[in-house]
């Protein structure tokens, strides 16, 4: 069983178990209710302490039980909490660390609850598509009001103890401990041992002046935040039942809500995303107790786009950074674009103007590759053009110290051939970035063939510590997210060959839930990016089919929003994407000049196309090796593409879908004549897994 048993004086002490997080499966709920029922057999024993061993109280219901008949397996949480409540002796949860979901809910059914400053209390359910499933939505109201429960509930979102404790009229905590939370809840229940009636939450009415008009404020404002997500809104609902209805009715309006949202797409995707997101830290042949090297200091080269972004995530996590240039000028503009950056952050009151003094104070520039002899850490972002970076590589390997890991953040050139610059290839490895890097998530570390294993474990461990989530390619072309997306473009272009508009294609995804369609993305980024990428790949490989429509575009000087004109117009200085009859006008002559009669195309057509070319592409890379998993590929596009999160990624929805039915699609399009059928031919990994009745997870 996953919990303790032990006797301190006239107190049971039952602690859980379960590492890492004391997460609430059977063999933990079994072990409650044991320790409850000695607790009452044994005439010796006054009072009981539940507390939980490590790293936390409680992080909650087992998350990774979900689905399988283990979750509802007896005895469930929810008897395991009213065996609690119901006991005859009091009981008080001795809570450090971390209480959440299931965790707060078990504490919620004690009859008192002893907190140790600085822990981490939410309901976070919510973030998995979820609500508090065990009387969190029923107790939460009645020890801290309707407004601040309903906040927690809805939002997902962390409070620290102390906090919550200071909250007038507060019943949540009885009290905060310093010091051994354990010895503190013992003492406690020594002294309440005797005292009867025993408190139960339960008991207890929720106050509010107007519950009704803030039910409606809150509908209101959860619903505009929360669209594609239906349970932010089931929170309100389920909440109001604390307040509409007797406890036990509540309790049932509670479990019947928790258990059609446990069915929803939306959940089985958010849960698929909090395990994806741990899974890509792990890389399998990379044992988690792998030494790292120390990066106390760090160097930046290049201080264009990319390179100023990249040095304020060190800075913003306290890591002093020197960025190096070739000329002044360059460097100048760079720093001031990092200051800009900050100083747009104290004007929207995201930064105090304290914090912006300390960050710009870590941060130092050079023309003297000398200056760089110490860091630990270098990461180049000067033009992407081999020979400039094997200058570097060059430059680098004669001044760095031994042991400095040397990072490319190249977005399209072999990062072996990068190391092959170098007399120490063990150390270079590929940073990712994207743009704008101090902003966006995603971080590809990219394996080179001899990176070490302690440099992938170093990084992986910084990118964490600079919040980005970190996925692991291997060296190709495009590495995992841009070789996927090329092949994304190349069907948007067939789409337009074939007479859909641009802006029928981004409504088409954008309803799907994409952040942005591909000819807006287009417009951001620079459709001259791809124009260039497109001259490379198309004369490697001159038999390969693709639209020339954005080769058209481009020809016209269409670059997007800096250019005012792109896929779109724009009003110089807006961002609003104003369809352009120049470019319907482009299209259609491109289509008279291939000799196709346009059709009107489904916007399901245009999203199976787009996802499913994701998708395949993404099958090949878990093939090759490239991505270790699908689920890695699945966090890179919900961390640096925009893919609706509500989806869960290309991989996850595919499984959704039905691989049989993904492949079955692919095999229709493949027939169509303005097409691509070679582009269809599905991924043997997929074949495969279609064949077989399985799924990519
Ligand atoms: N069940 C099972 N495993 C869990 C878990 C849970 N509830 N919560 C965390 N874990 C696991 C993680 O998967 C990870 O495992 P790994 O090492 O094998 O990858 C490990 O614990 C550590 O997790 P983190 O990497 O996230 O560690 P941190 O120290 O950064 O954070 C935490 C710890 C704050 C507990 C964080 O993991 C967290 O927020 N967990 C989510 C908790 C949650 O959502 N609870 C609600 C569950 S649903 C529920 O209770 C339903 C109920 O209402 C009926
Ligand atoms: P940029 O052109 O904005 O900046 C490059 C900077 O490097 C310039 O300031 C230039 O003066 C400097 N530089 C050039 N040669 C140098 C040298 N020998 N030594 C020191 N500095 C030198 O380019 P950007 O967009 O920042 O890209 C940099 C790298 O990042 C490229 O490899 C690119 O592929 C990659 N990248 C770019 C992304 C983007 O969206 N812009 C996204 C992800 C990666």
């Amino acid at each position: 069983m996953s919990a303790t048993y032990e006797i301190r004086g006239p107190v049971a002490v039952i602690t859980l178990t379960n590492p890492p997080v004391n997460g609430l499966g059977l063999s933990t709920r079994k072990g409650i209710t044991d320790g409850i029922e000695r607790a009452q057999n044994d005439a010796a024993v006054k009072a009981v302490v539940i507390t939980g061993a490590g790293k936390a109280f409680s992080g909650g219901a087992d998350i990774r039980e979900f689905g399988s008949p283990l979750a509802y397996a007896s005895p469930d949480l929810l008897s395991v909490i009213a065996a609690v409540e119901a006991s005859s002796k009091p009981v008080v949860a001795a809570i450090q660390s971390v209480v959440m979901g299931g965790g707060l809910e078990l504490a919620l059914g004690c009859h008192y609850r002893v907190v140790a400053p600085g822990t981490q209390v939410a309901l976070p359910e919510v973030k998995l598509g979820l609500l508090p499933g065990a009387g969190g939505t029923q107790r939460l109201p009645r020890v801290l009001g309707l407004e601040t429960a309903l906040n927690l509930i809805a939002s997902g979102d962390t409070a620290k103890s102390e906090q919550l404790a200071a909250l007038p009229g507060q019943k949540l905590f009885d009290q905060v401990a310093d010091g051994d939370v354990v010895a503190a809840a013992i003492a406690f229940a020594t002294n309440v041992a005797d005292r009867r009636p025993l408190p139960r939450v339960r008991d207890l009415k929720v106050v509010h002046t107007d519950a009704e008009a803030y039910l409606q404020f809150a509908r209101n404002t959860v619903g505009a935040m929360s669209k594609n997500f239906p349970a932010p809104l089931q929170c309100v609902e389920a909440v109001a039942a604390s307040i509409n209805k007797p406890f036990d009715a509540g309790m049932q309006v509670e479990r019947e809500i928790f258990s059609a949202l446990m069915l929803t797409p939306e959940s089985r995707a958010q849960r698929h995303m909090f395990f994806a997101e741990r899974a890509a830290s792990k890389i399998p042949d990379v044992p988690a107790d792998t030494p790292v090297r120390t990066i106390a200091k760090v160097g930046v080269i290049g201080a264009g786009t990319m390179g100023g972004g990249i040095a304020m995530n060190f800075l913003n996590a306290g890591i002093p950074v020197t960025i190096l240039e070739t000329k002044q000028d360059a460097l100048d503009r760079g720093l001031a674009t990092v200051r800009k950056n900050y100083e747009a952050q104290v004007k929207k009151g995201k930064l105090t103007q304290e914090k912006l003094d300390q960050r710009l104070a870590l941060l130092s520039s050079t023309l003297a590759y000398d200056d760089l002899k110490d860091v630990d850490l270098v990461i180049e972002a000067v033009f992407e053009d081999i020979n400039v970076k094997a200058q570097v590589f060059k430059a680098l390997d004669e001044v760095c110290k031994p042991g400095a890991i040397l990072a490319s953040n190249t977005s399209t050139l072999d990062v072996d051939k990068i190391a092959a610059f170098t007399k120490r290839p063990q150390d270079v490895v590929g940073m990712h970035f994207f743009s704008p890097a101090n902003v966006m998530k995603l971080l590809e570390v990219v394996r080179g063939a001899k990176t070490a294993k302690d440099v992938l474990a170093t990084v992986m461990q910084l990118g964490k510590k600079i919040r980005k989530t970190c996925v692991v390619s291997g060296v190709c072309d495009g590495f995992i997210g841009n070789r996927m997306i090329e092949q994304y473009s190349r069907q948007a272009g067939f789409l337009l060959d074939e007479g859909a508009s641009p802006q029928q294609v981004d409504k088409a995804v954008e309803k799907f839930g994409f952040a942005m369609g591909p000819f807006r993305m287009g417009d951001l980024a620079g459709n001259d990016i791809g124009w260039y990428i497109r001259k490379r790949r198309y004369i490697e490989q001159p038999d390969m089919r693709y639209s020339k429509s954005a080769d058209l575009l481009c020809e016209l000087g269409r670059y997007g929003q800096k250019t005012s004109a792109g896929w779109y117009d724009y009003v110089p200085g807006k961002r609003d994407a104003i369809p352009s009859p120049v470019v319907a006008e482009m299209l259609e002559k491109h289509r008279a000049a291939l000799g196709i009669a346009p059709r009107r195309i489904s916007d399901e057509e245009i999203v199976q196309r787009l996802v499913y070319a994701l998708v395949n592409e993404g099958a090949k890379i878990v093939e090759e090796g490239i991505a270790s998993k699908a689920s890695d590929i699945d966090m890179v596009y919900l961390a640096g593409y925009g893919f609706p999160l509500h989806r869960g990624g290309p991989m996850c929805y595919a499984d959704t879908q039905g691989l049989f039915n993904v492949v079955a699609a692919m095999k229709r399009f493949a027939k169509n004549p303005n097409d691509d059928a070679s582009f269809w031919v599905p991924a043997p990994l997929l074949a495969k897994l279609a064949d077989e009745g399985k799924t990519f997870s």
